[in-house]
């Protein structure tokens, strides 16, 4: 099977994903999200696989969701139509998935990397909530599970300044598992894939549900929350302004409308 935006390969037991966007620094647009959905849906049932590793380049995991392809939404057509309704299934994908992440992984990019199992990083990965400096919030989890993952302070500092956070600040603060030199980055997580894969299937299962259900208690809630707050800001002035002046390459003008 091939994709527009997505790299496959099998190692064993072993899926890799590869995000392959690179003239977007692997942004997400809806055709990455949905060619992902569809491929885990497929991984979820392949007796073959037993672990998946999801990866990007060298420069990039994820630089966020598509600011062009959001730059132009408004609130009633972001609402109505369930923008991005669906992305965060990905957190819902029953075996084990490892987000390798080199460079950036910010916004949607850094919320996806949270939405895999484990996080394990190259010394070069850089990871952010920017999302404020567009006129919008985080709307995959990013205020949810990176408060979860590195408390209050840290995710508020994240959310609040758009600053990014780098390798072994994120790993000392609990996003990240391991820390690696950038050319052991795959290594490490296909053999942390490979070991896993080869242990029982429903153990596994089983061991990913029971730590998701103890992460996870009133996340729900939470996500919901977040979804309508992030889907009320395409109704403001600022948001369209904070793309337009992304993609125009320019300081945005905020007039707190
Ligand atoms: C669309 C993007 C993009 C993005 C980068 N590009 N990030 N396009 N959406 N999120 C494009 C650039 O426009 C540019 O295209 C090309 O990728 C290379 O990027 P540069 O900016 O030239 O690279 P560099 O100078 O190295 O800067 C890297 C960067 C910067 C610091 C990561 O690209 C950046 O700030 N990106 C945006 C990060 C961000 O704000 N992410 C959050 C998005 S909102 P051209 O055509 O000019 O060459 C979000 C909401 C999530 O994620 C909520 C729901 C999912």
């Amino acid at each position: 099977m091939s994709f527009e935006t997505l790299l496959t390969e099998r190692r064993d037991r072993v899926a890799i994903i590869t995000l392959n966007r690179p003239q977007a620094l692997n942004a997400l647009n809806s055709t990455v999200m949905r060619e992902l959905r569809q491929l885990l849906g497929e991984l979820e049932t392949d007796s073959g696989i037993g672990a998946v590793v999801l990866t990007g380049s060298e420069k990039a995991f994820a630089a966020g969701a598509d600011i062009k392809e959001m730059q132009s939404l408004d609130f009633v057509d972001a609402y109505t139509g369930g923008f991005i309704g669906g992305w965060d299934e990905i957190a819902g994908f029953r075996k084990p998935i490892i987000a390798a992440v080199s460079g950036f992984a910010l916004g949607g990019g850094c919320e996806l990397a949270m939405m895999c199992d484990f996080i394990i990083a190259s010394k070069t990965a850089k990871f952010g909530q920017p999302e404020i400096t567009l006129g919008i919030i985080p709307g995959m989890g990013g205020s949810q599970r990176l408060t979860r993952a590195v408390g209050k302070a840290k995710a508020m500092d994240l959310c609040l300044t758009g600053r990014m956070m780098d390798a072994a600040e994120a790993e000392s603060a609990g996003l990240v598992a391991r820390l690696v030199e950038p050319e052991r980055l795959l290594d490490e997580a296909l053999e942390a894939a490979a070991k896993i894969a080869a242990f029982s299937l429903p153990a596994v299962l089983m061991a990913k549900e029971a730590v998701s259900r103890a992460f996870e208690q009133t996340l729900t809630e939470g996500l919901r929350s977040e979804r309508r707050l992030f889907h009320s800001l395409f109704a403001t002035q600022d948001q369209k302004e904070g793309m337009a002046a992304f993609v125009e390459k320019r300081k945005p003008a905020f007039r707190n409308r």
